[in-house]
């Protein structure tokens, strides 16, 4: 038996962490771009659905299952999912909910180190006076390790260590101590940050600092619905891919923060309430920033265009350069709010990414909290290194593609039918509804049984099989091909280079 017995200190603490690990890069880089490349408008009927049949059910999955494991006082899904059924295989599938986290935290905790970065250079003017073109060189220098842009060598390395000994240090002080500490000043300060950058971007006026156009534009562009692209499977499979990725769900780390609950706590309010959260942080915010800002300065056209090279070049590569037409105060604050608001987010879920893998290790080799929090920083130092050194060779993209989309989906499937159909639904409805503070609709009843596995079977199916040329209406299967390119970034195929996923164009393409 583990010695590992710490508690969230209170429900709010709880809801802030689950929204900080929910809120992330995914909703400020990622959802604009996967909207404007799906169509706009066209985007948002899948999205919402996949939200309902997907996105909702998972999230009870999830926090029932981690506070099922909890009880037995397992902190991590090879063993909460041992809990649930003796079989063998449940804890090898469980290694997936450790293993993705620490493959996604190489890459992620790497874009939350420019994040910390960036704030110092939008403090101390670094892009004031640089044209369109030098500010997107600045990230391109800037991710050339070897390259300075301030004369400090190997500044990227220097921030990518920095941003690991702070995550480090707050995980080695505890969840009540540390994680949620974060997160009650964390996901306050980004949703102020967002309401100030969203007015910026709602209130913009065409013809004032050199816009073109109002910010409504960029909105209308959002949220006008198109329904001609609902058949299109590809639509469809980039919002399933979102709603993963945004509510990390198939990660591991919800039923890890979920094990640290007491048996009769409430899950079903907490789960909408941080899942809702999340989905506010997104739609409201996350649409109201970078859409209408860079449409206001440079239409639609060219920001399709521009996304075409991925949600990191237009938060890095662009935003800074908009920013700077509000004139030198001003812009410091803006960036200053950007930067700082990615980095909260960021940082609110790379703590989420940590807390598994530092469970299995309390809890099965007895490790203290600091060593375990310090493993998990060198394991993760070492696997950054590959990004940071061979960010051209694509490595970025192998992890996330492989880590980031492929393991989240077959995980996702395989807990949905260890809940259903192992575990047993009738036991699994009565964990998620024991001590509700609301009353979920009974339909779900039947969602999380038959439909939520089906359509994740249609999900990994379609993200790794598709028609040669994505021509779907070839029906003849010997004319697929297998897909290696993942459901996060598949659309972008379109955009300029060889990049595979959100993250490739980040460095492939000069937005010029
Ligand atoms: N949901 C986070 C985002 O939107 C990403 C994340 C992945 C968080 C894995 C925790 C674990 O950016
Ligand atoms: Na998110």
């Amino acid at each position: 038996m583990s010695t590992n017995t710490e508690a969230w200190g209170s429900r709010v603490g709880l809801v802030l962490a689950m929204a900080g690990n929910a809120v992330g890069f995914g909703n400020f880089l990622r959802f604009p771009v996967q909207a404007v490349q799906n169509g706009g408008g066209a985007f948002i009927i899948p999205y919402l659905v996949s939200f309902l049949v997907l996105g909702i059910p998972l999230l009870m999955i999830e926090w029932a299952s981690g506070r099922f494991g909890g009880q037995f006082g397992h902190h991590s899904t090879p063993f909460i999912m041992g809990s649930m059924d003796k079989r063998w295989i449940w804890k090898y599938v469980g290694v997936f909910g450790i293993f993705s986290n620490i493959a996604i935290a190489a890459y992620y905790c790497y874009i939350e180190s420019w994040t910390i970065s960036y704030i110092f250079h939008s403090l101390f003017g670094t892009f004031n006076g640089m044209d369109q073109h030098e500010v997107a060189g600045f990230f391109s220098n800037y991710l050339d390790v070897t390259t300075s842009t301030t004369g400090i060598p190997y500044e990227a390395l220097i921030f990518f260590v920095l941003c690991l000994a702070l995550n480090t240090w707050i995980l080695s002080r505890g969840l009540s101590g540390g994680v949620e500490k974060v997160a009650k000043i964390g996901v306050p300060m980004l949703i102020i940050f967002g309401i100030f950058l969203a007015y910026r971007g709602i209130t913009l006026k065409a013809g004032h600092e050199g816009a073109i156009n109002n910010g409504t534009v960029g909105l209308n562009f959002l949220w006008t619905p198109d329904y001609s692209s609902l058949a299109n499977p590809k639509v469809w499979l980039a919002a399933a891919g979102q709603i993963f990725f945004t509510l990390s769900v198939g990660m591991g780390s919800i039923q890890c923060y979920a094990s640290y609950l007491k048996k009769r706590d409430d899950i079903a309010l907490n789960a909408m309430s941080a899942g809702w959260m999340n989905e506010f942080v997104e739609i409201v915010l996350g649409s109201a920033v970078i859409i209408p800002i860079s449409i206001g300065y440079l239409g639609i056209d060219r920001v399709v265009e521009l996304t075409g090279i991925g949600g990191l070049g237009l938060g890095f590569r662009t935003m800074p350069f908009l920013f700077e037409q509000w004139g030198p105060v001003l812009s410091a604050i803006a960036g200053v709010s950007f930067f700082g608001l990615l980095f909260f987010a960021g940082i609110t879920s790379s703590l989420a990414m940590g807390t598994p893998g530092m469970g299995f290790l309390m809890d099965e080799f007895n490790w203290s909290r600091p060593k375990a929090a310090f493993a998990f920083g060198t394991v993760v130092l070492l696997l950054g290194l590959p990004t940071i050194f061979f960010f051209n060779e694509g490595v970025f993209d192998e992890y996330d593609y492989w880590a980031g989309t492929v393991s989240l989906v077959v995980f996702a499937l395989l807990e949905a039918i260890l809940f259903s159909w192992v575990f047993g639904l009738k036991k699994g409805w009565r964990e998620i509804t024991e001590g509700a503070d609301i009353k979920i609709p009974l339909i779900y009843r039947f969602i999380i049984k038959y439909i939520t596995p089906v359509v994740l079977i249609l999900v990994f199916t379609g993200a790794l099989i598709r028609p040669v040329n994505d021509d779907w209406s070839n029906l003849n299967p010997r004319k697929w091909e297998f897909h290696n390119e993942s459901i996060i970034g598949q659309l972008q195929h379109k955009g300029v280079g060889p990049n595979k996923t959100w993250f490739a164009g980040a460095f492939y393409a000069e937005a010029d």
